[in-house]
């Protein structure tokens, strides 16, 4: 995913800007490049690969300055070229940095070239530059020109623009990705990243949706998109929560749990807009969604949980079948292939024995495209499948996977609707469950308020040596993955069951000594799912409920109540994890056992 920083001083910025390009790296990039403005006009090194390629490129030809812009590229229109790096120029006297995805690219492109301008590279982004520099004609001041041409695009973005005729400040702007102010002393920043500028500020300023900034040494002005003046506040940085420690958490996994708000964000930046799924969020081919007509999953642990609730996913919006199997299973059967499968390979390390080798064995089958949604973006299942979507969870330390789930779900959710769309789903359809996605960062934040309230149940499983967890429909995955959290970090036997089996077997094991965990979102299978919980209730079963205010349901005899956020049904599966990871947290830290190292587990399995 594409990194901005951007910055002007009374000293030289491009080791500053460097620096901050060091610290986007774990977001994923393929190109980099930085645009200085020296006093003589702008100049600009760019480098495929990684930064150190960058650094190589100033080390041969320094070039310093005290105004400037700087990129790291993820690409998506246009291979990992040079010339479709960052900064892209109009002449040589206007560059850009861009992150995001610019929707209408197409016929803004043919209108400039119809008015002459050439194109030096594939990207969305070189319309930017070109419609600025072309609204300078008519609008000599840049910040206007920016303002000008912001109307004109349709799509996420996040920009910074340097001009050869302007010394004395850059405009930045935002509008669907992100980025900070960084505010210093005779010298300001704009980054996509806190983390990106930690090394030259700890104050900053959040832009709101569609602010335009003009960043000089002595002042940062923001305009909102109506171009009133806006005065938005500072806050500062919480060294607390650096992404290289625990901060003022005891175990990653907390810290992990926590950091679910901000990377779900990242998971879903720049790939929706207002009402779409942006397509090229799977590369420069996103043709293959057209032709998928069935899906093959295939992960472990974890990875394997998230793919079991895409099909639910799939089947219902898109309609198309989908089969998900662990790839210790699938590696070693003969598999029938259906014409126009998808083979979606998920994990959090991309480096998973089992699922590598399930991926090279269905490179030799009829598959349509190898498409894997992984974490980490340098990892061998990346560089060995055809299609990648990043889940952009940042490093995850904790070997029970929490926020790599979540995010695996974000981008299946994405995946899903994506196929739905080219499978007849309907543009106002579509509309609502990406403004449903986009409520998502704010609904987990909401479901992490039961904590202290998860934290004192917690107490309760402490002598316990079984838990039964029931679900129906996408919520039995997300039982499958709270009884899976609880047996690795506490080592409580658990099992997770459909509600709708519990008579086929585990109602055997229910007395007063198994705590029975359930997640009940309000939606058509509660009636069902209620007439469980009595079968539960009648031989003394200790219930666990977790659900939201419209079932209900609430604290009686042998009912614990714990109030989930109400949410749109296709996001219940990813808000009703969270209290699941907390519970299993607590139990662990009751029970005194290494939450972040549980016993005999291992955090990537790179051996089968
Ligand atoms: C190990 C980890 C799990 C993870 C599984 C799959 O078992 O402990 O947390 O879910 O591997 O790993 P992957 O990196 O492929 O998602």
């Amino acid at each position: 995913m594409c990194g901005i920083v951007g910055a002007i001083a009374r000293r030289n910025v491009s080791k500053i800007l460097i620096e901050g390009l060091s610290r986007l790296e774990y977001r994923g990039y393929d190109s980099s490049g930085i645009a200085i403005n020296n006093g003589n006009g702008v100049f600009a090194h760019r480098a495929v690969g990684k930064v150190q390629a960058l650094k190589d490129k100033f080390s041969i030809e320094p070039l310093d300055g005290k105004l400037g812009i700087a990129h790291t590229r993820w690409a998506t229109h246009g291979k990992p070229t040079e010339a479709n790096a960052h900064p892209h120029f109009s002449g040589d006297h206007l560059a850009l940095v861009h992150n995001g995805i610019i929707e209408n690219h197409e016929p803004l492109r043919r209108d400039l070239k119809a008015k002459g301008y050439q194109f030096k590279s594939e990207t969305d982004t070189e319309v930017i530059v070109h419609l600025i520099d072309d609204a300078l004609k008519t609008e000599p001041d840049l910040l206007r020109a920016v303002q000008k041409t912001l109307a004109k695009l349709e799509g996420a973005f996040a920009i910074a623009v340097v001009s050869s005729s302007d010394e004395e400040r850059f405009i930045a702007a935002r509008k669907g990705s992100p980025l900070v102010v960084g505010v210093g002393i005779e010298e300001n920043f704009v980054a996509s990243d806190q983390l990106a500028l930690l090394h030259v500020t700890d104050q900053f300023i959040f832009l709101e949706e569609g602010d335009v900034v003009e960043v000089a040494r002595d002042a940062v002005t923001i305009y909102d998109q109506s171009g009133a003046v806006q005065d938005r506040p500072i806050s500062v940085f919480n060294h607390n929560v650096d992404a290289t420690d625990k901060g003022e958490f005891r175990h990653y996994m907390m810290k992990e749990i926590y950091e679910q708000p901000k990377v779900i964000a990242a998971c879903l930046e720049g790939r929706i807009s207002e009402s779409k799924v942006l397509t090229s969020c799977f590369g420069a081919d996103s043709g293959f969604l057209k032709e998928v007509e069935n899906v093959h999953i295939v992960a472990c642990g974890t990875s394997y949980h998230a793919g079991l609730v895409a099909k639910y996913w799939l089947e219902d919006l898109a309609g198309v079948p989908c089969s998900v199997e662990v790839a210790s299973e699938y590696r070693y059967r003969k598999v029938a292939v259906p014409k126009n499968t998808l083979f979606l390979t998920l994990s959090q390390s991309g480096e998973t024995a089992d699922t590598l080798a399930a991926l090279r064995m269905a490179k030799t089958l009829a598959y349509l495209t190898t498409l894997a949604i992984c974490n980490v973006p340098s990892s061998t299942l990346v560089r060995e499948s055809a299609l990648t979507l990043l889940t952009n969870a940042g490093a995850e330390i904790g070997v029970a996977s929490t926020k790599a789930f979540t995010t695996q779900l974000t981008a299946l959710l994405i995946t899903s609707v994506a196929i739905a769309v080219e499978n007849g789903l309907s543009a106002e359809k579509e509309k609502a469950l990406v403004q449903a996605m986009r409520s998502l960062p704010s609904y987990v934040n909401a479901a992490l308020q039961e904590d202290a309230h998860i934290k004192k149940i917690a107490d309760r499983f402490a002598n316990k040596h079984h838990a039964l967890f029931l679900g129906r429909g996408a919520m039995f995955p997300i039982a499958l993955e709270g009884s899976l959290k609880l047996k690795e970090i506490s080592y409580i036997h658990a099992e997770a069951y459909p509600a709708g089996e519990l008579k086929h077997g585990p109602l055997a094991l229910v007395d007063e000594n198994m705590p029975i965990i359930t997640m009940v979102p309000h939606n058509d299978m509660l009636d069902k799912l209620k007439s469980n919980l009595q079968e539960v209730a009648a031989r003394g079963g200790e219930l666990y409920v977790f659900a939201d205010k419209d079932t209900e349901l609430n604290n009686e005899k042998n009912i614990t109540f714990t109030e989930v956020p109400k949410v749109e049904r296709i996001l219940e599966p990813i808000v009703h994890t969270i209290p699941l990871q907390l519970l299993s947290y607590h139990v662990a830290v009751v029970k005194g056992t290494d939450v972040d190292q549980p016993r005999n587990l291992a955090k990537s399995v790179t051996v089968e």
